[in-house]
């Protein structure tokens, strides 16, 4: 009797989870439905492999589902010659996508708003097409990123864009946008760029914060950070009121399963509760025996795809990477990056430099995020160890000074790091860059001191971690790069030791101590000798390099004594620091911190916290006498202008 009251009211469940169930499915279908509506209505260059009887989570090109592979949630379609409009009524209707990318194809026509006001959408990506008209105001408020660069968008910014307070990127660049720019007190708010369009008006005070590139080529645009606006234009921010849009508030449909339950089928539920989790523990079950054939499949799917994305040719550093090992980026604590290894190797590349440890790459990603990803070759230690490298370099990396290892993959045959990029790039190119074409060096004698301060910090740093046992041993100009307020920041630590090097890299013959020819075992007693050939390269203007189409080294310690033998002079100095004045005093002194460090026998050396000491004092007086250099330059020239 009970028993038979417990299965009669368990049936109404069953038939409601199947309901659900199907649903589900229904919805995967739907989003199938959709794609192809989609891919039949619009002509592209590539064949897609989207083939209505093959799995669509596993399979089908550019498509990522949902975790529990019931619905669409990405679609990434770059360059595969995508033509022609965007129907309406078909990517309108994968309701659960979260990201969008159709960048770089040949679309025209105007952006359809069943797009926009897709309740997930977090990410759209519609830069390098031809889309026109105006973009529509119904913008779901989800949108995190908006790029619609370069295409042929007009008409004015909606002001609905005032709403979307979680956007950190909006890119509307190299459009015909016109009329005034809304005023966006968007929080989140990090990359703007409304560049080449024909706006106009002032800029509103919410983003006088961005810099003059993010307004630039707007010929009728005025105000900070552009130029001042003369006071016959008018302020001309709309005023929230004056707003003819409709408001934007995206209906959502999600409301199938709200029905009033009966109290009948209350008490049901409460009976039948056991046998539901029963059930749904079943469920679960079979939903991860199907994922693990869906990642399967996306491990064998992997080549194809990117055979088939057509992109312009791009820079690859990632071709060594192992398809079953796609996930397996290592990320440091405390990282903010959130990006995983596919969205790096899909990233815009272009190659930095090629160093002594291998290649460095400059990687935008989609999201907008700047890394720079160093492709390391010739590795002589094992997966363990260069793991436990990794740990310390990433633990001694978090200091001011020193260049921030973020990540790291490791496979037999592909080793990369992520680095944090910096954008004023190495002391090296400041230095010498363009001196070549008749351009002078732009630092100044105040910067110099700034950086070699910073670097003998981040090098100190180095030195006092590991029960002070750590060294660089690769300290150049090349590897000191410049922050953003022009301080000195090491990079390539921990790097040495992976390596077995028979040769010593050309590049940096010059920094190496004498008693590391003969040994090639470097210590931090020529790290320092190799920082005190960077001070004296700081001095004197000249690189301690091999320059291309000569055969000799420049020995800068052997070059500077001799000059300073023969007669104490200013000889030595760079020719560009001799427009400052009063500064000859502080390059004496930093003459002989160089000199110390580059003395022959290394115990005579001083240690790196001591050149710091030394700097630090140099700098005082600095800051004592000589209130900066710029108005130096500007006594300089009122001396000789009377
Ligand atoms: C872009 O579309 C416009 C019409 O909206 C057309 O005049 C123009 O030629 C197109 N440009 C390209 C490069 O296809
Ligand atoms: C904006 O885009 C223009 C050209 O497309 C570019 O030159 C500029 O650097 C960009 N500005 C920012 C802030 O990204």
């Amino acid at each position: 009797m009970k028993h038979q009251n417990v299965i009669s009211s368990f049936t109404p469940f069953i038939t409601f989870l199947w309901f659900l169930f199907s649903l589900a499915i229904a919805d995967l279908n739907s989003d199938r439905q959709a794609l192809l509506d989609f891919v039949d209505a619009v002509p592209h260059g590539r064949k897609l492999n989207w083939n209505s009887s093959s799995p669509i989570c596993s399979t089908w090109v550019g498509v990522t589902c949902s975790q529990d592979g019931t619905r669409v949630v990405a679609l990434r379609l770059p360059g595969i010659g995508l033509s022609g409009p965007i129907p309406t009524n078909t990517l309108g209707r994968l309701d659960a996508l979260r990201v969008l990318s159709l960048r770089s194809n040949r679309l025209s026509g105007s952006l359809p708003s069943d797009i926009t006001s897709l309740p997930s959408l977090h990410h759209l990506f519609l830069q390098h097409n031809n889309l026109s008209d105006e973009i529509p105001a119904s913008l779901t408020p989800e949108l995190n990123l908006i790029d619609l660069s370069f295409n042929s968008f007009r008409g004015s910014i909606p002001l609905t864009v005032r709403d979307l307070t979680r956007l950190t990127g909006l890119n509307l660049q190299n459009n015909s946008f016109s009329g005034p720019i809304p005023d966006l007190n968007l929080p989140r708010l990090k990359h703007l760029n409304l560049s080449y369009n024909n706006l106009t008006g002032s800029i509103p005070p919410s983003l006088q914060k961005f810099p003059n590139s993010s307004f630039e080529g707007n010929p009728l645009l005025c105000g900070s950070p552009l130029s001042l606006c003369s006071s016959v234009i008018p302020s001309s921010s709309p005023s929230p009121s004056s707003s003819l849009l409709p408001p934007t508030v995206p209906t959502v449909h999600r409301n199938g399963s709200k029905k009033k339950l009966a109290t009948g089928a209350i008490i049901a539920i409460a009976i039948g509760g056991s046998a539901v989790l029963f059930l749904l523990a079943i469920i679960i079950l079979v939903c991860c025996l199907k994922r693990k054939d869906s990642e399967q499949g996306g491990v064998l799917k992997g080549k194809g795809s990117s055979g088939g994305r057509g992109e312009k040719p791009k820079e690859e550093f990632g071709s060594g990477v192992q398809e079953a090992e796609k996930n397996k980026l290592v990320f440091f604590e405390g990282c903010s990056f959130n990006f995983d290894l596919e969205d790096l190797l899909r990233a815009s590349a272009e190659v930095l430099g090629k160093g002594s440890y291998g290649t460095a790459y400059k990687a935008v990603l989609e999201e907008g995020t700047t890394v720079v990803v160093k492709r390391l070759k010739e590795v002589v230690v094992g997966k363990k160890e260069f793991e436990q490298q990794m740990e310390i370099v990433g633990r001694v990396s978090q200091h001011p000074n020193v260049v921030p290892l973020r990540a790291y993959y490791y496979s037999k045959d592909e080793k990369l790091l992520v680095y944090d990029y910096i954008p004023a790039g190495n002391l090296l190119t400041l230095m010498h860059g363009n001196r070549g074409s008749g351009g002078r060096s732009p630092l100044d004698w105040g910067s110099r001191v700034k950086i070699s301060l910073g670097a003998a910090r981040g090098i100190a740093h180095i030195h006092s971690e590991g029960g002070g046992k750590f060294i660089h041993g690769n300290i150049k100009s090349s590897n000191v790069l410049l922050t953003q307020d022009q301080d000195g920041c090491i990079s390539d630590f921990g790097l040495a030791s992976l390596m077995n090097f028979p040769v010593i890299p050309s590049r940096s013959v010059g920094y190496r101590a004498p008693e590391v020819i003969e040994t090639r075992k470097p210590t931090q007693k020529s790290d320092v000798y190799s920082f005190g050939v960077l001070l004296l390269e700081l001095l004197t203007g000249k690189a301690p390099l091999q320059s291309p189409g000569h055969d000799d080294v420049v020995d800068l310690p052997r070059w500077v004594q001799s000059v300073v033998r023969e007669e104490w002079t200013a000889e030595v100095f760079d020719v560009e620091l001799m427009r400052y004045q009063n500064i000859e005093e502080e390059m004496v002194q930093m003459l002989q911190i160089a000199m110390a460090c580059v003395a022959k026998v290394p115990d005579v050396r001083p240690k790196m916290e001591e050149v710091v000491r030394m700097i630090e004092e140099i700098r005082q007086s600095d800051s004592e006498n000589r209130p900066s250099s710029e108005e130096n330059k500007s006594k300089d020239s009122n001396v000789q202008t009377p």
